[in-house]
């Protein structure tokens, strides 16, 4: 509805969104604490979306499977990193912003740190080409926090290893020293974003661990008290 032109009437706006992501190295436990975040919102009457990348929409989910088979790993880095930033562009148009929008919270599993971190740190794509795909693609969909998962590269492999049995994929499949340079690159990060970045130890359980990423939710972006019903 639109107000009367010279009408004092204000437009109701939805509360605004809040966009959390989640990086870190392979088997730190971030699928757990997605699900787990997007649970304690729920519990506070909070509209809240989990995804994921590479995927999250059906055409990043194409995407995702092209990438991950290692079906493009011959093209290299620097292909591999397009096809991410593709895949990006319709989770965007597709699933964030429209979430967003409505003033839902959203929290991805992975997002443009992870290009930055695997196809820019580790696979020496031109850091200058990361960031401008990052401007075309996320613009200014930027997160408001980003929760680093930190682990010594040798527990979250043998913690991938162990998980359920499936084959280790395109990343997956690099060896020790590749996860060890992931580990530094993601704690380089955290450290030169002190203000969106947060690094969160993940080798303690995930009891402990969701309580310390919800002492940092509570502190950076103070979820609204749940909603008391109204005495009739
Ligand atoms: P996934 O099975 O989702 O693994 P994980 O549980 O570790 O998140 O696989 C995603 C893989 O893709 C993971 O190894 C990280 C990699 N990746 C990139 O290299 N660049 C990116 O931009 C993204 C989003 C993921």
């Amino acid at each position: 509805m639109t107000a009367k032109p010279g009408s004092t009437q204000k437009t109701k706006l939805p509360p605004p969104g809040r966009f959390i992501t989640f990086e870190g190295g392979e088997g730190a436990g971030k699928s757990t604490q997605v699900r787990r975040l997007r649970e304690r919102l729920q519990e506070l009457g909070i509209d809240a979306v989990a995804t994921r990348e590479p995927g999250g929409s059906t055409g990043a989910e194409i995407i995702r499977h092209l990438i991950l088979s290692g079906a493009a790993k011959p093209l290299g880095p620097l292909a591999e990193a397009a096809l991410f930033a593709a895949a990006r562009a319709d989770h965007l148009d597709a699933t964030i912003r429209p979430a967003l929008a409505r003033g839902a919270w959203v929290v991805c599993d992975r997002f443009a740190d992870s290009t930055r971190v695997y196809q820019g740190a580790l696979g020496n794509v031109d850091p200058g080409l990361i960031a401008a795909l990052e401007e075309v693609t996320v613009g200014e969909t930027r997160p408001d926090l980003t929760i680093i998962l930190d682990l010594p590269a040798e527990e979250g492999l043998a913690r991938a290893a162990a998980r359920s049995g499936r084959n280790a994929d395109r990343f997956e499949s690099e060896g020790l020293s590749f996860h060890r340079s992931l580990r530094e690159a993601f704690r380089a990060l955290a450290a030169r974003e002190p203000e969106r970045c947060v690094l969160v130890d993940a080798g303690a359980d995930a009891d402990a661990v969701a309580e310390a990423i919800w002492t940092h939710v509570s502190e950076r972006l103070k979820p609204p008290a749940p909603h008391r019903k109204r005495r009739t």
